[in-house]
């Protein structure tokens, strides 16, 4: 079997362009482009890099990035504050905040302040209750790429089984909920799980989030599974640089499975894209409001 992989950099472009279009429309129709705004605590690398990506893809899509770089001492009631008068700016269509947050800040107090309907992580509670429940929301960015993605080689996803590796909130359960919606038995397993490669075995759609460098193997697959890989891992190279894995050892992966997503290139392009679609979305219903 030749094994399709799935061009999350091709998917993510097409949906840019996309989101291009329609920003241009709506701009000339309001006299306003959607605006992004982006808070960082603190100076973490990976999180400069991320906000970096963000505000530029945000510009080339015709948005107004708004980025507040805020000092690590920030206390939590500088930056509630500032998410206050965020959510009270007319101008400002989606918040997000970094996360990591330094410390000393309650993250979970952060994200419970920002307006539901500005939050384009889709992280804040509200939206994790309507996504549960069938309502309109915002859903988070990284299950929305994995169900692009999944679309791209399966037209239907009905009567499927998926299983979903791992629990977060950020991934795994929300994706779950997208999974159900669009009609699939799901299971979601864990590192609690008993026998999980034979659960893995039964998967039609397998979803890794786990976090654990090339932990389900070639052989864990159902022969013809299409395999959405979340999993972004650093570890070591044989020439004493590193390389970035995902949670499934794909060149094993790739002699059982219809479709699989490679590690970089597949989910990850996603993310950035899916954000801009969510603050183009919060724009629109706001106009509409
Ligand atoms: N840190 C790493 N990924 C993310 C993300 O998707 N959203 C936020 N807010 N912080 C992150």
């Amino acid at each position: 079997m030749t094994a399709q992989l799935i061009d999350g950099a091709a998917v993510a472009a097409r949906l840019r362009q996309t989101i291009r279009e329609r920003v241009a429309s709506l701009t000339a129709d309001y006299g306003r482009a959607p605006g992004l705004a982006v808070v960082l605590v603190g100076s973490d690398p990976a999180s400069q890099v991320y906000v970096r990506n963000k505000g530029k893809a945000t510009i080339e899509v015709g948005m107004h990035s708004i980025e507040h770089h805020l000092d690590a001492s920030t206390s939590e009631a500088e930056l509630l504050a500032l998410v206050a008068r965020l959510n009270s700016d007319p101008g400002v269509d989606g918040i997000l905040v970094q996360l990591p947050l330094p410390g000393h800040i309650d993250s979970q107090r952060v994200l419970l302040a920002i307006d539901p309907d500005k939050d384009v992580d889709g992280f804040h509670p509200i939206n994790a209750g309507r996504l549960m429940t069938g309502q309109t929301g915002l859903v988070p960015c990284t299950p929305s790429g994995c169900m692009l993605l999944l679309k791209e080689v399966l037209p239907s996803l009905a009567g499927l089984h998926a299983v979903v590796v791992g629990r977060s909130n950020i991934v795994g359960k929300p994706i779950a909920q997208l999974l159900l919606q669009a009609d699939c038995t799901v299971t979601i397993a864990h590192s609690r799980t008993r026998d999980l490669p034979a659960v893995c075995r039964s998967a039609d759609i397998l979803i890794a989030a786990v976090g654990r460098p090339e932990m389900i193997k070639g052989n864990w697959l159902k022969t013809g599974a299409v395999v959405i890989d979340v999993g972004i891992n650093r570890i070591a190279a044989a020439d004493g640089k590193t390389r970035l894995v995902g949670d499934v050892a794909t060149q094993e992966a790739l002699q059982h499975v219809q479709a699989i997503t490679p590690v970089p290139g597949g989910v990850g392009p996603m993310t950035i894209a899916c954000l801009l679609n969510n603050t183009l979305t919060a724009f629109e219903r706001r106009q509409r409001s």
